[in-house]
């Protein structure tokens, strides 16, 4: 039997955290080195510091039986006690898009250094979305310099880059659709590669080996390819909206049945938020523009994703005329169903405009009302159900498409609210049955 891999994991984020607990429920022995002393703990207690379905109680048995640990700021211990590290730093944006690789490249510092302690060969993954050319470029100049050893002859360097879904990170993590390698040396792809078949054994996906610039590209052109399928049908939502009896949903159904375009993927809506499409296409913008190409095609995708949200907006202002003085009720504040992440959350821009004209807002989230009180502080009313939320509203707008929302009548609508307006800004409603007793709007449906 192939004896297994002790594994460390430098970033408890979703990525981090998720690739941590996916190997240590397979029975592999993760460490984790998290700089945030509060996630860390509450990672050792078993509770993830984030909503994540399916994650508590896989992180619980992963800690309780002993194949999970997370230790404070400790990147040194945990690649000295392992043979292959994970880095899962976050690589937010610059103000001007382009990304800020500041927290790989202080992990690539830590790492090097632990290295030169180090007498066996060791894989060090980068599994943080860098642009391309960092792993080679940066990282491991880094690494060889803090360690004083020969990248691919002492160590080894691999790009895997992570495609899990917020919202059922955890099942994306144990069930990948592929794995994609890229590898600066073949004894460290070959050492990843095994890894995977034997974690993914017997469902093993797809595995593409490939060079560490080509890794870094996958990820960027499959987030640029969804975000422009997004933008793409919000797109057509809006031409739909000028046609009389003409509704996205059934465009969406008829031209993902041609096999050249699938039907995933063809959700029209408030358009696309969270912690890495709106990031990883500027970034791939800016990267571009760098390097003498401007990808016209992806700047229209951003431009059409940041004009969408303030429809919900219009449609308020073309019900109800001057929101001064207006109750809305927003039903959904976090940037997809079943996560709490309200980063570049599509209720953010929303809200903030129906304060600027002057709208009272009530929101409700069934889990992320705690994460947007950061952001939105006292400025709303933060409710206790969807009902709560529509009490005497003018106006509800849908911006976040959770499953109990669906359950709404339109009975509930009209008889909490002060009017009955509804608009649907994720399609969850039938446009039949919800405009019958409601005042209904919905993205991309005709007038
Ligand atoms: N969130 C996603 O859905 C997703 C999906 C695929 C890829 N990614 C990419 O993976 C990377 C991580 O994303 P995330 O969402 O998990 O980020 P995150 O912000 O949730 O987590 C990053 C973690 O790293 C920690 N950290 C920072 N510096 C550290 C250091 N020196 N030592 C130890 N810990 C440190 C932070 O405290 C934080 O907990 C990013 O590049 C992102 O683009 C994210």
């Amino acid at each position: 039997m192939r004896k297994q891999p002790k594994i460390s994991v430098i970033g408890a984020g979703y990525v981090g955290l998720c690739t941590a607990v996916g190997f240590s429920s397979k029975g592999y022995h993760v460490t984790v080195s998290e700089v945030d002393a509060d996630k860390a703990g509450k990672i050792n207690l078993g509770i993830p510091p984030f909503y994540e379905p399916g994650l508590q109680e896989k992180l619980a048995a992963g800690v309780r039986d002993g194949y999970l640990k997370c230790f404070v700021n400790q990147t040194c211990k945990v690649v000295l006690g392992s043979d292959l590290t994970f880095v899962t730093v976050g690589t937010p944006s610059r103000t001007d898009g382009s990304v800020d690789l500041s927290y790989v490249e202080s992990v690539a510092h830590e790492v090097g250094a632990a290295l030169r302690q180090r007498s066996s060969f060791h894989v060090v993954v980068i599994k943080s979305t860098v642009i391309p050319g960092t792993t080679q470029n940066t990282v491991k100049p880094v690494l060889e310099k803090e360690s004083g050893k020969i990248c691919g002859e002492q160590f080894g360097l691999c790009m895997n880059p992570e495609f899990l879904r917020q919202g059922s990170a955890f099942q994306d993590t144990v069930n990948a659709d592929r794995v994609v390698i890229g590898s600066y040396d073949k004894r460290s792809g070959d050492i990843l590669e095994d890894l995977y078949r034997d974690f993914y054994s017997p469902q093993l996906p797809p595995i593409i080996r490939t060079s560490l610039s080509t890794a870094e590209l996958i990820k960027y052109a499959s987030n640029a390819m969804l975000a422009t399928k997004i933008s793409f049908i919000n797109t057509i939502a809006n031409i739909c909206e000028k046609i009389p009896g003409a509704d996205v949903k059934e465009v969406a159904a008829a031209i993902g049945l041609d096999k050249r375009i699938g039907p995933h993927f063809l959700d029209a809506g408030l358009g696309y938020g969270g912690s890495c499409f709106p990031k990883d296409v500027q970034a791939l913008i800016a990267c571009s523009k760098t390097l003498g190409y401007t990808p016209e095609l992806l700047d229209s995708v951003e431009n059409v994703n940041r004009a969408q949200p303030l429809k919900a907006v219009e449609f308020c202002k073309q019900q109800l005329g001057s929101l001064g003085g207006k109750r809305v009720a927003i039903l959904g504040l976090s940037f997809k169903p079943d996560t709490d992440d309200m980063r570049e959350a599509r209720a953010i821009p929303i809200i903030d405009e129906l304060l600027r004209e002057g709208a009272s807002v009530a929101a409700y989230d069934p889990v992320a009302a705690s994460s947007a009180k950061t952001v939105f502080g006292s400025k709303i009313r933060y409710a206790r159900s969807a009902l709560d939320c529509i009490k005497d509203a003018d106006c509800a707008i849908v911006v976040t498409e959770w499953r109990e929302f669906q359950e709404l009548t339109p009975e509930d609508f009209a008889e909490n609210m002060r009017q009955p307006i509804l608009i649907d800004g994720r399609r969850i409603y039938s446009p039949e049955k919800y405009s019958k007793k409601l005042k209904f709007a919905a993205i991309g449906l005709g007038k």
